[in-house]
């Protein structure tokens, strides 16, 4: 009957189920490979150490020998044949995890066989501190498109794990409580399958986490404030591409977070004013492309570590706060798309030019504005300032007098603070010392890698 067609007739049922997974891995394959593709280099340039002596990925491949056994498949290798007690143990583990495995396009869990499992594809070994045994301490399965209905049992079976890396894979299921892996610190669970359902709240209790990812996935509901105060060690917080809704928590500057992506979800309300908090720690924030509202706040432009700003396609309203004037770091400031007017300032502008600031790309096209500071217009003959479709006389591709009339007819231009105070001092061109850091300035710049900016791919 239909089955027929795609298995053919007279086989056994285990031949038949090989074949209708083999033609739904080739399926599936087709369609997801660029995206993983593209993404796998995205996470590995976010370096950080296992301070503990635990090692990233790949040290030990081949490394300390095991005996030398790799039984046939037909023999099942006895505790005594591993290194030590804990590689048997994972070695349980991580077969009762490949049985559940149905798709395997690129052929990965072949390798899952034997007794050096430090050998398995995506498999990496170290030892913990303070413990002589080589054990699994990270598994990395980047890109590989496996599938399976659930990873219990597994990721949170493996009591040694520091790293567990899964882009773009099929994994389906609730995110495990790995809260008892006493070494854990790197989750990433980007582009799965996983059961649409609210934050993990299981994530929170990674006390020791330095990096969660789970951008590309179907989390809903609200963020909770615990994101922002559960993790004293976090690095980076990837939750772009989701459904999340509501507004962000109050306390979002209560975290050391350095890159911050909040992109592609459904957020609304304010940008919290406690986001000065972190004026010593955010490197790059993404609030793109969510439904946040109200003024653009004074308080970002405290973030004078910043690289990337980006709170571009919201409905932000209100002018530019002077205080932007102070982003001394900031390269990208995207802005484009929301409700904002005024005057651009001339000092934002000047943080274009080397001994002011570092500004490569200011992006304010979309909005209201309706004049520009004197430096203002060079920055568009550098091509460093877009102000396309705004309210400005003289600019090119501005919006229609009849167009800008309406939103200044509709718009309460009183309800944002005017706040012309710059916390800052105004930067000079001071002579020798400058000239140094200048070159320096430079040469940061050819390097245009921003994190934040890549874990918008899949
Ligand atoms: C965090 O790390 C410390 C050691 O640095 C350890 O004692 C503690 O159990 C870890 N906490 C969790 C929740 O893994
Ligand atoms: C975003 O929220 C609005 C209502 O607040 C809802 O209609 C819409 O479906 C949501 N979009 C997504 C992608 O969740
Ligand atoms: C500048 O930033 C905008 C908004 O993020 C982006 O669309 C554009 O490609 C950037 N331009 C350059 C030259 O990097």
């Amino acid at each position: 009957m239909a089955g027929q067609v795609g298995c053919g007739g007279g086989v056994s049922w285990s031949s038949l189920l090989a074949r209708c997974l083999a033609l739904c891995c080739l399926l599936m394959g087709a369609c997801v490979a660029p995206a993983a593709r593209a993404n796998r280099p995205s996470r590995s340039h976010v370096d950080m150490n296992f301070g503990r002596g635990g090692r990233r990925g790949g040290t030990s491949r081949g490394g300390g020998g095991s005996g030398g056994s790799s039984p046939s498949s037909s023999s099942e290798p006895r505790p005594c044949d591993f290194e030590n007690e804990r590689l048997y143990r994972a070695y349980q583990v991580i077969q009762k995890f490949r049985k559940t495995v149905t798709c395997d396009p690129m052929d990965i869990s072949s390798s899952w066989q034997g007794t050096d499992l430090c050998g398995y594809k995506g498999f990496y070994c170290a030892r913990p501190p303070k413990i002589q045994d080589r054990t699994v301490a990270s598994v990395d399965l980047n890109g590989y498109m496996l599938q399976s209905t659930s990873l219990q049992g597994f990721v949170n079976g493996l009591p040694d794990l520091a790293l567990f890396h899964a882009n773009s894979n099929n994994f389906g299921g609730a995110v495990p409580d790995l809260s008892r892996l006493p070494y854990f610190y790197e989750l990433d669970l980007s582009n799965n399958k996983l059961a649409p359902s609210t934050f993990p709240t299981d994530v929170l209790r990674l006390r020791n986490a330095t990096f969660i990812d789970i951008r590309f996935n179907s989390f809903y509901g609200e963020l909770p404030g615990e994101v922002f105060c559960s993790f004293p060690k976090i690095q980076a917080i990837f939750v772009n591409n989701n459904q999340f809704s509501g507004s962000l928590p109050d306390n979002i500057g209560d975290s050391p977070v350095n890159y911050l992506s909040l992109a592609n979800n459904n957020f609304t309300g304010e940008i919290p004013k406690s986001i000065a908090r972190t004026a010593n720690t955010l490197f790059e924030v993404l609030f793109l492309n969510n439904k946040l509202s109200g003024c653009l706040p004074y308080e970002l432009g405290l973030l004078a570590k910043a690289t990337v700003i980006d709170a571009g396609t919201n409905q932000l309203t209100g002018p530019i706060p002077a205080s932007f004037a102070c982003l001394r770091k900031v390269e990208q400031l995207n802005l484009a798309s929301n409700l904002l007017y005024g005057e651009v300032p001339d000092a934002l502008c000047k943080l274009a030019f080397s001994w002011s600031g570092r500004l490569k790309n200011l992006t304010l096209s979309d909005n209201y504005f309706t004049s520009l500071g004197s430096c203002c217009w060079d920055l568009i003959k550098l091509g460093k300032l877009n102000v396309d479709r705004n309210c400005i006389p003289w600019a090119p591709n501005q919006r229609s007098h009849e167009e800008c009339a309406y939103f200044f007819h509709r718009t309460n231009t009183a309800a944002c603070p005017v706040n012309t105070y710059v916390p800052c001092r105004p930067k000079y061109y001071a002579g020798t010392g400058e000239t140094a850091g200048n070159a320096w300035y430079t040469a940061a710049a050819e390097d245009n890698y921003y994190r934040t900016y890549s874990s918008l791919q899949p």
